[in-house]
């Protein structure tokens, strides 16, 4: 038991009344007490000095205290509209991890062992290969992959299986499906189970799961959160006081938290968050319709196109200030000829220069990258074909950059395959 003699320095100056370009740089966040530093300091202090035991201010060890990490947590709580006080830390709903795969870790661990996860057949391959390679085999989990972008196998699923937990991720990577998040959290709810939405590819910007009904929102902050792609990292955030309570208690008890370096470099990322997402959006929509147009393309998919067979939902679900805004993703299948498309899609990455031929995601700089050798690698080749992740699909993650500079990039690199 301990008393905390001072209050803890947490006091944020902004609640999240206001509008998601503010909150993103005020949202839970308020000046330092001690020096009236604008930007919160990088507290590197592993542990705190305590007047007599277990009288302190707030602070007692850095795994489970970090000022520096607390104030990344309070502000993407507050975009992901949690809903939770901000009056202090110990309220805040948002949690921050050493990843985004610790941050699926440590939500996998609100279920007990031998429970059922029914989850969206398309996500994120690490995703897939923590499920289905280690806690299938640690944890005795069961799981279910489904393909959730349909609410009647969904439905379907989840009244046979009645799972613990239904894992959500929209739009799923790499193929670009979406799922509605009200309509499917509404039927995990109903089943009694948790559900859980990764919203790493929408970003609170455009979509906020806690509102549409969801338990807890997870993201790799490595992605549209950090920004520039200079740190590694993950969140949870809940609304739900219980539980708050739940993963706080496993945050600590699990340890894979968030260092305040790169708690800085989040926070940071948070603040040009909005005007970030608004060229992301913009430059990938203008990128996806003419790409759709080019003779080497076989296939464009991004949800802003009347072509995605969810382009309603996406309209409906993913909005930057009321408009809809689509990200920044856009995936590709290139023609091939008499082979498996793999011949193509190693010429066109071969040749382009401004897009980095590399994994991840969500930076200022343009990224792309080959799902079936690169970032899906761990799925497995049956599950890969049924999902449609083949030689001839590459994923885009388009940057900042002027979107002619872009275009020419990709106009170089389509005419030598
Ligand atoms: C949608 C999605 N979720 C989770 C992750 C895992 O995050 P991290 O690489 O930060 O562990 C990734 C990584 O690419 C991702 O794209």
């Amino acid at each position: 038991m301990s008393t905390v003699t001072q209050h803890s320095a947490s006091t944020p100056s902004q609640t999240s009344a206001s509008h998601l370009a503010t909150d993103c740089i005020h949202g839970g966040q308020h000046t330092d007490p001690t020096t009236g530093a604008v930007m919160p300091p990088i507290y590197t202090s592993s542990t705190f000095v305590q007047e007599s035991p277990g009288v302190h201010k707030g602070f007692e060890y850095s795994r489970s205290h970090n000022v520096t990490r607390f104030a990344f947590e309070r502000c993407i709580a507050s975009l992901e509209r949690s809903g939770l006080s901000e009056e202090s830390e110990r309220t805040c709903g948002g949690f921050a991890f050493a990843s985004g795969l610790a941050s699926i870790g440590t939500a996998l661990e609100l279920m007990d062992c031998g429970d059922t996860i029914v989850c969206m057949d398309d996500v994120y391959g690490g995703t897939n290969r923590l499920l289905n390679r280690v806690r299938k085999r640690s944890a005795g989990y069961k799981v279910v992959h489904v393909d959730l972008s349909d609410a009647t196998k969904a439905e379907a699923a989840i009244r046979q299986h009645k799972p613990r937990m239904v894992w959500l991720e929209t739009p799923t990577n790499p193929t670009l499906k979406l799922v509605d998040v009200a309509a499917i959290c509404a039927q995990a709810r109903a089943a009694g189970a948790i559900s859980v939405v990764d919203n790493t590819f929408a970003t609170p910007m455009l979509t906020r799961p806690i509102e549409l009904g969801a338990d807890i929102v997870m993201h790799s902050t490595t992605k549209y959160v950090g920004g520039h792609s200079d740190t590694v990292g993950g969140a949870l955030v809940t609304g739900s006081a219980e539980l708050a309570e739940r993963l706080r208690f496993l945050q600590n008890a699990i340890g894979s938290v968030m260092g305040p370096f790169d708690a800085y470099l989040s926070l940071r990322g948070l603040k040009t968050m909005h005007v970030r997402m608004e060229r992301h959006c913009a430059s990938a929509l203008e990128l996806a319709r003419r790409l759709e147009k080019h003779s080497k393309v076989a296939k464009v998919v991004y949800p802003g196109l009347a072509s995605h067979p969810q382009h309603a939902l996406a309209s409906r679900q993913m909005r930057l200030d009321g408009k809809p805004a689509y990200g920044g993703m856009i995936t590709i299948f290139l023609k091939s000829g008499s082979g498996s498309g793999m011949a193509e899609s190693r010429r066109f990455l071969e040749n382009v220069h401004l897009f980095a031929l590399a994994e991840s995601l969500g930076g200022v700089e343009s990224l792309i990258e080959h799902p079936a050798i690169m970032t899906h690698a761990s799925v497995p080749e049956a599950m890969r074909a049924e999902l449609g992740i083949s030689d001839a699909l590459v994923r885009l993650s388009v940057g900042i950059e002027h979107v002619e500079d872009l275009w020419n990039d990709l106009e170089h690199g389509l005419s030598k395959v």
